[in-house]
């Protein structure tokens, strides 16, 4: 992705435009240049009212719509995801969905646990990496690493290890791909995430009775899934089966496509970087996790993950009010807060198409804002970076010659590959 800022190139073609093409321009420069889109409207039009979404830009304007969950809500989501893991916590705003499933998993994700979750990455990614290497010194590394790490920490840290590999990525793939990238409902993606959703759930179904007499007997089995076994709660709390069977889905479904694109983009813009990408080897060889991971977040704000996090308001809203960009949206507004143009809006973010790995980490919105942010968040801090980490500390430390060299998303909205040589 190229990361140079050409400004006053999107909105004379935008305005010229019809109001149906205006939205498929949009949609078309979020899809490959959202940044320097971004950059353009932040300085000219911060809060964009197109005939299909708004667009928020500013860093303000973005956490002020991701912290009024109950004017901007997660309504979107709703008809992706009841259908495949039910009702969700990240599908309903201000209720026991998301109050207590997720007051329960926060609670038995513990901060203490990081350290060993950290040590699980690192001997996993080890592995991945020492069987996944051609024998001609490539590494491939969607495909042996970035994927496969997430859906083996998914088994060894949550606890849902799934039948095999291949249908944890395939379950992991559909229901992702659906709920957050199926912006235009194309039906055979909608059909997948279904059907995904369905085997999981028979899946589970069929090996949580024998899952819970092994836990019972052994003390030791202390994953996620385990504790959620031995947890007991009242039944005037309705925390029954099927929203163990909900959250448990959740942790995969959650996990893998986030982290593996977080890591490629991460990866990618650190190559394109010599200083960042010197001082990053420097610090996977001397242990330095915390300059390490300052290093990886930073390089993470120049391709974030998300472009953009999707709500839709309930109710009329004047936003930014009292600014120059105040504005009134109308109820039933599509509303994209991007959070990546958030992460590089100069009146919060100092010199921010500087590499400044010293940023505060209040300044990256990597894993969203407000009710809603990441459950993932503290595992995702350490096993993001840590899968990096790995590569270079294996030499993979260069692209491989040609296209193979640089991300192919192959027409998708995940990074399919990404081949590395040793440095
Ligand atoms: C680098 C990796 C990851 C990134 C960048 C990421 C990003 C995000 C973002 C931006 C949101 C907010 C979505 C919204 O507000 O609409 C979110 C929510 C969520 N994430 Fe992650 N995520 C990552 C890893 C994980 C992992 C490992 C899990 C596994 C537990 C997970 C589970 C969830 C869940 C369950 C929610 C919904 C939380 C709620 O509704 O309150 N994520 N994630």
């Amino acid at each position: 992705m190229s990361t140079s800022l050409d400004t006053s190139a999107f909105l004379p073609a935008y305005d010229a435009a019809s109001p149906e093409n205006q939205v498929k321009l949009l949609y078309a420069w979020l899809a490959t240049k959202p940044l320097e889109l971004y950059a353009e409207l932040r300085s000219q039009r911060p809060i964009l009212v197109s005939p299909g979404p708004v667009l928020l830009t500013r860093f303000a304007d973005v956490e002020e719509a991701l912290s009024r969950n109950l004017v901007f809500t997660v309504r979107p989501y709703a008809p992706k995801m009841d259908p495949s893991v039910g009702p969700f916590m990240l599908a309903r705003d201000g209720t026991v969905y998301n109050q207590r499933d997720k007051g329960i998993l926060r609670a038995l994700i513990q901060q203490s646990d990081m350290d060993g979750v950290r040590a699980q990455v690192a001997a996993l990614a080890k592995t991945a990496i020492a069987e996944g290497a051609s024998s001609d010194g490539r590494l491939e590394i969607v495909s042996q690493l970035t994927r496969l790490v997430p859906v083996r920490l998914t088994g060894a840290y949550f606890g849902f290890s799934g039948p095999d590999d291949a249908t944890m990525m395939r379950w992991s793939y559909a229901t992702q791909n659906d709920m957050f990238h199926n912006l235009t409902d194309d039906p055979a993606i909608h059909q997948a995430n279904l059907e995904a959703g369905r085997e999981m759930f028979i899946y589970l179904n069929n090996i949580l009775p024998g899952r819970r007499q092994r836990v019972a007997s052994d003390p030791k089995a202390d994953d996620i899934v385990s504790r959620l076994l031995r947890l007991e709660t009242p039944p005037s709390i309705g925390f029954d089966q099927a929203r163990l069977l909900s959250n448990i889905m959740g942790l995969l479904v959650g996990g893998v496509e986030t982290t593996s694109a977080a890591a490629v983009q991460a990866i990618d813009v650190l190559l394109d970087r010599p200083g960042p990408l010197a001082q990053a080897i420097t610090a996977a060889k001397l242990n330095d996790l915390a300059t390490f991971d300052r290093l990886f977040w930073e390089a993470l704000r120049f391709w974030p993950m998300n472009p953009f996090i999707v709500r839709q308001s309930v109710a009329a809203y004047t936003i930014a009010a009292g600014t120059e960009r105040e504005t009134t949206l109308p109820a039933n507004s599509l509303v994209l807060c991007a959070t990546a143009s958030a992460m590089h809006d100069a009146t919060v973010v100092k010199n921010p198409e500087a590499f400044d790995p010293n940023r505060p980490a209040y300044h990256y919105l990597h894993f969203g804002y407000g009710e809603h942010v990441c459950l993932g968040d503290q595992v995702s801090l350490q096993q993001t970076p840590e899968l990096a980490r790995q590569v270079f500390l294996a030499g993979y430390t260069k692209r491989a010659e040609g296209p193979a060299g640089r991300p192919d998303f192959k027409g998708g909205s995940f990074p399919e590959s990404l081949t590395l040589v040793r440095g």
